[in-house]
């Protein structure tokens, strides 16, 4: 995965890169949530018939060919111009679920017609127009998207100092040292000046920078009772991503949400908030016999992957491990981070003694 990320870094803009591998603040939990992961420790068990693993589970009742969802990210055709498209397809190859966010650059319908096969989840922000979430809704459903991912852990934009200082704005509107930087990646422009005009396909009249738009956006004032009415409107499963706190997990559970993403927005909101594997356990224990637990937050392989199913998650949703790919390759760049995945995953169970990824529980790790 390192050498995805040093490849990416190579083909995208700075401006494109940074909004990608940043993070809020002083990036504290994004190096914490790595930390956390290289302290876990593997407990394997030897002499036990590994000759064939399967990788496969159940997310929400339906099969999936891994414990991995790609999770929702925003201004995706920025990264690669196939955008979107691109990693549902790989998604659904993968036999995996995409989410699409609420601040992607293609439509749910796009997204459905690109990966027919595939399940595409859809991830909602809300906004203070309501008549507007509930178009989104309608458009989600009708995309034949089943499963929605709330995200409750922006009510304001996360201060990130590296789009401040590259002026990351929708468009970029790069200063001097970023385009002359910038023209050093004359492939990424030629996909960006012949693709579809980069628009944020659900933004109207917004401001132009990042955190512009998501303060004029964003619903600061969202409680568990809009939360309520968004589960009325969309009549589906639901899952709430951004828990941080195991009282927080214990009341979305009351208040009967089908699943939970301990998350801090791989640190790109509050920085120093808890660090998602490890309070993984704990929310686990709280609620994991009434939900479905999801982490996502530092997953870049699949040792990582088995490490946060070992402490109770179900499955993990990975970011910026596929955007890499995708700025690093496009498509097939998605295609080889899952593939990279799903073969860590299977020599890791194998070391571990585990045929399968029920065999993956706390007696298998141990926190250093
Ligand atoms: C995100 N994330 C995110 N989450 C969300 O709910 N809606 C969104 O629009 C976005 N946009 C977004 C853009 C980019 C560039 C990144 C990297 C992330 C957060 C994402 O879903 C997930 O929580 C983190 O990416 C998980 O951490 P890792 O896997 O990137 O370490």
């Amino acid at each position: 995965m390192a050498d995805v990320r040093r490849l990416a870094r190579r083909r995208a803009p700075r401006v494109v890169f940074d909004y990608v591998d940043g993070a809020a603040e002083g990036e504290l939990s994004t190096a914490r949530a790595a930390e956390a992961f290289a302290g876990v420790e593997f407990r394997p068990h030897v002499l036990r018939d590994v000759s064939r693993v399967d990788t496969g589970t159940e997310i929400l009742g339906r099969r999936v060919a891994m414990p991995v969802v790609l999770g929702p990210t925003g201004f995706t055709r920025m990264m690669h111009p196939a955008g979107e498209r691109a990693v549902a397809r790989a998604a659904a190859r993968a036999g995996v679920p995409y989410a699409l966010s609420t601040m992607g650059t293609t439509s749910a319908r796009d997204v459905a017609a690109a990966a027919p096969g595939g399940w595409n989840w859809f991830q909602l922000y809300v906004v203070r127009d309501r008549g507007r979430v509930r178009e989104w809704l309608r458009q989600a459903r009708e995309a034949g998207m089943d499963v929605l991912v709330v995200t409750v852990d922006v009510p304001v934009a996360g201060g990130r100092l590296r789009d401040v200082r590259n002026g990351m704005t929708m468009p970029p509107s790069l200063r001097w040292g970023g385009l002359a930087q910038a023209m050093t990646r004359p492939a990424w422009w030629f996909g960006f000046l012949t693709g579809e005009p980069l628009r944020f396909a659900t933004v109207e009249g917004a401001p132009d920078d990042l955190a512009g738009i998501t303060n004029l956006m964003f619903d600061p004032a969202v409680t568990l009772r809009d939360l309520e009415w968004i589960r009325a409107e969309w009549g589906g499963r639901l899952l709430v991503k951004g828990v941080q706190r195991v009282d927080d997990a214990e009341e979305l559970v009351a208040a009967g949400v089908d699943g939970l993403v301990v998350s801090n927005h791989g640190g790109r909101q509050l920085d120093r908030s808890p660090t998602p594997l490890e309070l993984l356990p704990e929310v686990a224990a709280a609620v994991g016999d009434r939900t479905e637990v999801f982490l996502d937050g530092g997953v870049r392989s699949g040792a990582d992957v088995a490490a946060a199913v070992a402490l109770g998650a179900r499955a993990c949703l990975v970011g910026r491990a596929y955007l890499y790919g995708l700025m690093a390759g496009g498509e097939a760049g998605v295609d080889r981070v899952l593939a990279m995945l799903r073969g860590e995953l299977v020599r890791t169970l194998a070391l571990l003694g585990a045929s399968g990824v029920d065999g993956l529980d706390a007696d298998v790790v141990r926190l250093r």
